[in-house]
């Protein structure tokens, strides 16, 4: 779908979205066209119970006089209190509504006061993604009609501001996209040829296999994809859009393209859902493309663990124990807690070559933090207040919401064992918890956030800003606090 910006007035054709505040009369060209049509917009909301209430919508169709297929009354509430995330919402709805309806295009009039109308923009076009490359038969009536949205505006300023914006939402859709594909076409070497695509935007881009990690000491990582018949590899990518020899900052991503537990073999029922286990690694991805899409003034160095998780006669066991790269040992007592141990190699590996000012990595780690926090903030484990706080404000601003669950010494024993070093199983209690002090023993004392996705990244529902599917989620949180923070 396309997005454009136009002067404000009174399309002709296509559909029209005007914005009404609550129990506010018209104004501006809506009360324009509500003459021009006799009064039919007001009587429709005389008639129906729009009272402008936010993401409340109304319908007119074919209004007489106006020439447009559709008139759709779009409540904004209280103008002067919406904050970002409600103006994404509210350009979310205008398509959510739209893009069905049988017109091919609409004008949003965006004339109210204390308006954000980048975010509104934004918002239209994140809700207007579809994962359909796969549907051959899908008949054209169960199609989206929308092809494209401008955005009336007398603000001349918002178009280039919309820019960045959208060079962000370009790092979303990818990451929903290598969310959305199947295990089949997905998998540790497919995936790195698409990172290999970010190379156009100025990514430098380097892909370990197997021998170099071994070469490295990775044992840990290695002993998850054994069992598969894919090759592991380990992809760096790398920005320098900051000062030359500036500090990097870093993301690291779990990408396990399928985890079916391995040996500890996960329940049949729902185990199709695992493909989208690589979406830790998904997310940074999307990231770099959104930063270095929008050349981001920062230097940043990403790296995601890409194995598949499979029983075979070549799969790691219960019992094994494993020598990591940091030269610390782990008894794996359950082959599907593989995420920790993919991690604690790519962490290592990042802050050993990159000596970065802080890491932060993303993983759907644990189907605890599903129990614990829902599907409405992910969940995030640090030690450093200040990271916690940027994490939190970009939260609430771009609606990517986070909360911070404790890390404790005493958690931290939960995860000692006799036989090795530690054992990558903490018990049934405080499953999210353990999980991240794992990781902790690998990051030294380099500043890290761990940033537990796995409730965020699918959605069985649609969504404000997306249909059920791939959500993108943490493209936007982590753009929005890397330019509050880190640029210039
Ligand atoms: N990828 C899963 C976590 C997960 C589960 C993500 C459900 C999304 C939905 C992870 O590898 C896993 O299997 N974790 C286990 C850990 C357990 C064996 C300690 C879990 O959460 O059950
Ligand atoms: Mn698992
Ligand atoms: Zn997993």
């Amino acid at each position: 779908m396309k997005i454009s910006f136009a002067e404000l007035a009174l399309p002709k054709a296509g559909a029209v979205v005007f914005l009404v505040e609550k129990d506010t009369p018209f104004t501006g060209l809506a009360a324009d066209a509500d003459s021009i049509c006799a009064g039919a917009l007001a009587k429709a909301c005389d008639v129906s119970r729009f009272t402008g209430a936010a993401g409340q919508t109304q319908e007119i169709v074919a209004p007489a006089g106006l020439g447009v297929d559709r008139v759709v009354l779009l409540g904004v509430g209280k103008a002067s209190e919406a904050k970002e995330v409600d103006w994404l919402e509210i350009g979310a709805k205008a398509v959510s509504v739209l893009s069905m309806s049988g017109s091919e295009k609409a004008t949003i009039v965006a004339d109210v006061a204390d308006i954000d109308t980048v975010s509104l923009a934004e918002g239209a076009l994140l809700r207007d993604y579809r994962f359909d490359k796969y549907r051959t038969k899908e008949p054209d009536t169960k199609k989206p009609t929308l092809k494209s949205v401008a955005v009336a505006t007398s603000d001349s300023s918002v178009a280039s501001a919309f820019e960045a914006r959208a060079r962000v939402a370009d790092g979303v859709f990818m990451t929903r996209d290598l969310i959305s594909e199947p295990a089949n076409v997905l998998y540790p070497e497919s995936f790195a040829d698409r990172i290999r695509d970010l190379s156009e935007l100025g990514v430098d881009v380097e892909v370990l296999g197997e021998s170099e990690m071994e070469k490295l000491g990775m044992g840990s990582l290695l002993s998850v994809g054994q069992g598969s018949e894919k090759e592991s590899k380990l992809v760096v990518m790398r920005w320098n859009g900051g000062k030359d020899g500036d500090q990097p900052i870093s993301f690291v991503g779990k990408g396990v393209t399928f985890d079916t537990g391995g040996i500890s073999l996960k329940p049949g029922e729902g185990m199709e859902q695992m493909k989208w286990d690589m979406g830790g690694a998904g997310t940074v991805v999307g990231l770099m493309k959104a930063l270095a899409g929008r050349k981001a003034k920062v230097n940043v160095v990403a790296v995601v663990g890409l194995v598949e998780n499979m029983p075979s006669g070549n799969a790691s066991r219960p019992g094994d124990v494993v020598t990591s790269m940091s030269g610390q040992t782990i008894e794996i007592l359950n082959t599907d807690a593989e995420g920790r141990l993919v991690l604690a190699d790519a962490i290592w590996y990042t802050k050993e070559t990159y000596k970065p000012k802080f890491i932060i990595d993303l993983a759907t780690l644990t189907g605890a933090i599903i129990i614990s926090l829902g599907h409405e903030h992910a969940g995030i484990f640090t030690g450093d207040d200040d990271l916690a706080a940027q994490l939190n404000k970009a939260g609430l601003e771009t609606g990517d919401k986070v909360w911070r669950l404790p890390l404790h010494k005493n958690y931290d024993k939960l995860i000692d064992c006799p036989t090795a070093d530690m054992k990558n199983l903490g018990g049934r209690a405080a499953g999210s918890i353990t999980a991240a002090q794992f990781l902790q023993r690998f990051t030294a004392d380099v500043p890290w956030v761990h940033i537990d996705i796995a409730a965020m990244v699918w959605s069985e529902k649609d969504l404000p800003l997306s249909e059920k599917g791939g959500t993108g989620y943490g493209v936007r949180l982590l753009d929005r606090m890397v330019a509050d923070n880190y640029e210039g």
